[in-house]
């Protein structure tokens, strides 16, 4: 049998007409099944859309899985896939199937401490009638081509890696994201071909590095829809972007009696800056309530608004929860008063399509780590305005026009906030980050993974005794849940030993998981290399220990 020339269509039904061991046994390797797969459904009358519903070939069973229609008769063998990929027609379940399955009576978690569910609010339920409703989440129908999840698979060599005997499944990706051959090529040839000090030596590398350096910050602005490359800062992360705004502009533009406002979803790092000024400054810091869904209440919002309020700090996905606020909306209130708010888009610039000019911040952060990137490296943008009037908050080499031992002239922003010899390599390689996104583009990837979080939640929600914390109408890749019964310890210990890796603690948001009652949690969190398999797979090992501890305590 010609390996160029294979039929898939036709090699399911041989199969299942019984000749499949002489047809298993000439099977090509991992590699050409997954190149002639992708040909195979992409060539599929309605486009290849299929190929968003089928899981990953793995290398121990080619055949082994389709994305399965219930999570409880999960086929496992080459004959129960086959038969599936036969009596589906490639006719896999699509969002509007799984809205109707999630929508079953009785599927609906209880949250919060004794909290019942009003039901309607379960995310997709409500995306379901309220299409269109926030505008991070409207519009994913896209124009780009088909997104093909087992291409992009190839394009991550780490995902190849064997944990404890299995294929890695990477569902930690709210903590950091694994890279792109782009990136990780991209930082090779930087170091083999460009390395140097940036801007100011007379030599061809120092142009190199500045020109990779400066062309990185082209990337990133055209990535965020900043007006100028010139309003994009380079700093460490998230953090520092964060303590850099309120070490600087808030030292300068907060004092006493002024209000800070953040929401009771964030992160430690957008808590303890802002403490820390108040402690200071004698500022006041308030703090939005949210709903027992996860979602800020905007009523209560609205009442924390006032003519002394200076800023509102908040995010736009919650880390812990995976909630994506009304950021549009809270930053046009936040606007009505006079305040200036800093975006935390640490969680959602590499789910969501984040535009500065529409949203209108006046401060957007993020890492690049966690957006495909490097680590060590982050961006702040700042509207141009704000930067001008803002003053350095260290000083150092780089960052100046002139010093003499009366005074010192500072370049112009964003120089004036990056003192010392920055991180070079790794904004070069978030610049490659960007690109490499930007090729498959944000709205495939939004949608693909609202999917398979669609996916996730309907599968998880129905395990007795688990309880999803975090089920706003308005909700991207976080799954995070506790067990009855069991640690967050032990279901991440047994999720590891299955190859599964995933985050159990308190993820920097101690805050948010009291309010429900938490001291932890279990977060698996996606990104879009993965797959209904991998989701699969998390389920049947929780399911596992689910059914252990049942027949333990009978
Ligand atoms: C919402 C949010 N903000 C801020 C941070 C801090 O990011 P970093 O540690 O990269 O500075 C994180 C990290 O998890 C986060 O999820």
């Amino acid at each position: 049998m010609s390996t160029n020339s294979l039929d898939l269509s036709g090699l399911a039904q041989q199969a299942l007409s019984g000749g499949s061991p002489e047809i298993l046994s000439g099977l090509p390797d991992i590699a050409e099944l997954n190149r002639l797969a992708s040909q195979f459904f992409s060539e599929l009358p309605n486009g290849g859309k299929v190929m968003d519903h089928v899981p990953a070939v793995t290398d121990t069973s080619p055949f082994a899985k389709v994305a399965p229609v219930s999570f409880d008769v999960l086929p496992t063998t080459n004959e129960a896939a086959l038969s599936a990929l036969a009596r589906q027609g490639f006719d896999l379940p699509g969002e509007t199937e799984l809205k109707k399955m999630v929508s079953a009576p009785g599927g609906i978690p209880v949250i919060g401490p004794g909290v019942a569910s009003s039901g309607s609010s379960f995310y997709f339920l409500k995306e379901a009638v309220e299409q269109g409703r926030n505008p991070q989440l409207a519009g994913l129908g896209s124009a780009h081509p088909p997104f093909d999840v087992h291409a992009v698979r190839r394009d991550f060599p780490i995902l190849q890696e064997r944990v404890n005997g299995h294929q890695l499944a990477w569902l930690d990706n709210a903590a950091t994201t694994q890279k792109p051959q782009a990136v990780i090529d991209r930082l090779s040839e930087f170091y083999r071909h460009e390395n140097s000090n940036i801007h100011r030596a007379a030599h061809e590398l120092a142009a190199r590095a500045t020109d990779a350096y400066e062309g990185a910050r082209d990337i990133i602005a055209r990535f965020i829809n900043a007006p100028s490359s010139s309003e994009v800062v380079f700093v460490r992360g998230t953090t520092e972007a964060i303590n850099l705004v309120a070490k600087s502009w808030g030292k300068q533009y907060i004092g006493e009696g002024d209000e800070i406002i953040i929401s009771w979803l964030e992160h430690h790092a957008n808590i303890v800056p802002w403490q820390q000024l108040c402690a200071e400054t004698g500022a006041v810091l308030r703090v939005i309530p949210v709903d027992d869904h996860g979602q800020v209440i905007l009523a209560e919002y609205q009442k924390l608004l006032n003519a002394r309020t200076k800023l509102v700090s908040f995010t736009q996905v919650s880390n812990a929860l995976g909630t994506v606020t009304p950021a549009h909306e809270m930053i046009a209130m936040a606007h009505s008063v006079g305040a200036k708010v800093l975006l935390d888009a640490a969680q959602s610039v590499s789910h969501l399509r984040v535009d500065v000019q529409t949203l209108n911040c006046d401060w957007l952060v993020f890492s690049g780590h966690k957006i495909f990137g490097p680590t060590g490296i982050g961006v702040l943008y700042g509207k141009a305005e704000l930067l001008e009037v803002t003053q350095p908050w260290q000083g150092g080499g780089n960052m100046i026009e002139d010093v003499t031992f009366e005074k010192t002239v500072y370049q112009p922003a964003p120089a004036k906030f990056e003192a010392g010899t920055g991180n070079i390599a790794d904004a070069v390689g978030l610049g490659a980050a960007l690109e490499y996104l930007s090729k498959i583009g944000i709205e495939n990837v939004a949608r693909y993974e609202h999917e398979l979080l669609v996916y996730g939640m309907h599968a998880l929600q129905a395990i007795p005794g688990l309880r999803l914390i975090g089920t706003a109408a308005e909700k991207t890749s976080v799954m995070s849940f506790v067990l009855a019964g069991h640690s967050t310890a032990d279901v991440g210990n047994a999720l590891n030993k299955a190859g599964i890796a995933v985050r159990t603690g308190h993820h920097c948001a101690q805050p948010i998981l009291r309010r429900f009652g938490l001291e932890t949690t279990v977060r698996p969190s996606l990104a879009f290399y993965n797959t209904y398999e991998e989701i699969d797979r998390l389920v049947a090992v929780v399911k596992r220990l689910q059914c252990n501890a049942k027949r333990f305590t009978v």
